[in-house]
């Protein structure tokens, strides 16, 4: 038999921040860990839609509101954390969106890009130094088997386009981004000698609101059948990142995801990934172009998000911990 939530050992003691907790994967994620003794931060763009979820969770749980599409967002949210928490041990990096109703981001970055990634990038920067010396922790990044239809140049002007909002492709570049981040991170965090280590895991396919978006014509009819013979029930398609949260024989740097019909559906095992998402170079240049346009740095003094902040912002603007470099910490 395969991994399932009867191997997770009792997470007590420790704290997790999901984002997307609200619905799907992310809900089930939050909730499965919660019942494991964890008390589970609830990271969500509405806020009454995160407080349900939290009603339904029987456990330890508080919400943080987290709009992932406004930088101005996630540095509010990395600051309640951050006074409310003095560190953090698994923070799932789940929230995502497929064919949204708009096309950019508050920051004017396409959709999928600004949400799925550079979102995440920001708000890993942001809560890093909360981790880098807890035992154990870890960073999980949710990506998808569509990495591998991420078709096109992750550069500048793919980060600002306004016509990915129907595409495929530009889903699958923002997961690409996912898997390449994790990795990158990963290494960073090695170098660095952090206790933190970073994993990547994929859900399959599984019938959850990410499909209520606007696809293009030929991908209802395709996603249709696709879900008919794939995929899985939430509950299966959150095992990936579950194991990737807390299997001790996980590590740094793995990618796991469904084992059955093409990573459809299955027990979470290790999954192949694109030989993109394999590139050291395109990885490294990924990182500098989401830096630039985050602003936030992940160096050894303290990160600051070069974007307009009120002085209550400021104030409780926080220090992102790894250098890669020389492997100090902040
Ligand atoms: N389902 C699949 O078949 C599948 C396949 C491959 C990969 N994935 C990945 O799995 C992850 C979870 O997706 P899901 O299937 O569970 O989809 P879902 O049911 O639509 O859940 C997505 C979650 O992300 C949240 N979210 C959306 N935009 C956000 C934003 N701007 N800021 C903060 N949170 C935001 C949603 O919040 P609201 O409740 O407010 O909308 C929701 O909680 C995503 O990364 C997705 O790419 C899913």
């Amino acid at each position: 038999m395969g991994w399932t939530t009867t191997h997770i050992p009792d997470q007590s003691g420790r704290t997790a921040l999901v984002t997307g907790a609200s619905a799907g994967i992310g809900f089930e994620t939050a909730r499965v860990l919660a019942a494991h003794g964890a008390h589970v931060v609830l990271a969500c763009r509405d806020t009454e839609r995160g407080s349900s979820a939290a009603e339904r969770i029987d456990g330890s749980t508080e919400v943080v509101p987290l709009d992932l599409a406004s930088l101005t967002s996630v540095r509010q949210a990395a600051g309640l954390v951050r006074g409310r928490h003095r560190r953090l041990d698994l923070l799932v990096n789940n929230a995502g969106v497929m064919f949204p109703s708009y096309r950019r981001t508050k920051d004017g970055f396409e959709a999928h890009l600004g949400v799925n990634h550079l979102g995440h990038f920001a708000l890993t920067g942001l809560l890093l130094d909360l981790m880098t010396s807890v035992p154990g922790s870890r960073v999980v990044t949710v990506a998808s088997l569509a990495h591998r239809v991420g078709f096109g140049r992750l550069d500048e002007a793919a980060a600002r386009s306004s016509t990915g909002r129907r595409s495929m492709a530009a889903y699958g570049r923002s997961k690409l981004a996912n898997l390449m981040f994790a990795r990158e991170l990963q290494r960073r965090l090695a170098v660095a000698g952090a206790a933190t280590v970073s994993v990547a895991a994929h859900p399959g396919l599984s019938p959850t609101a990410l499909w209520h978006g606007d696809p293009p014509a030929l991908a209802r009819p395709l996603a249709a059948a696709g879900m008919r013979w794939l995929a899985q029930p939430v509950e299966a398609a959150a095992l990936p990142s579950l194991r990737a949260a807390v299997d001790p024989a996980v590590h740094g740097g793995a990618y796991l995801g469904p084992s059955e019909r093409f990573g459809g559906r299955g027990a979470p095992e290790p999954a192949r990934s694109s030989r993109a998402a394999r590139s050291g170079a395109e990885r490294g240049r990924l990182w500098t172009l989401s830096e630039e346009l985050t602003g936030v740095r992940y160096v050894c003094e303290p990160a600051v998000l070069e974007t307009p902040a009120s002085a209550a912002e400021t104030a409780s603007a926080p220090a992102v911990a790894v250098c890669p470099v020389t492997g100090a910490r902040a």
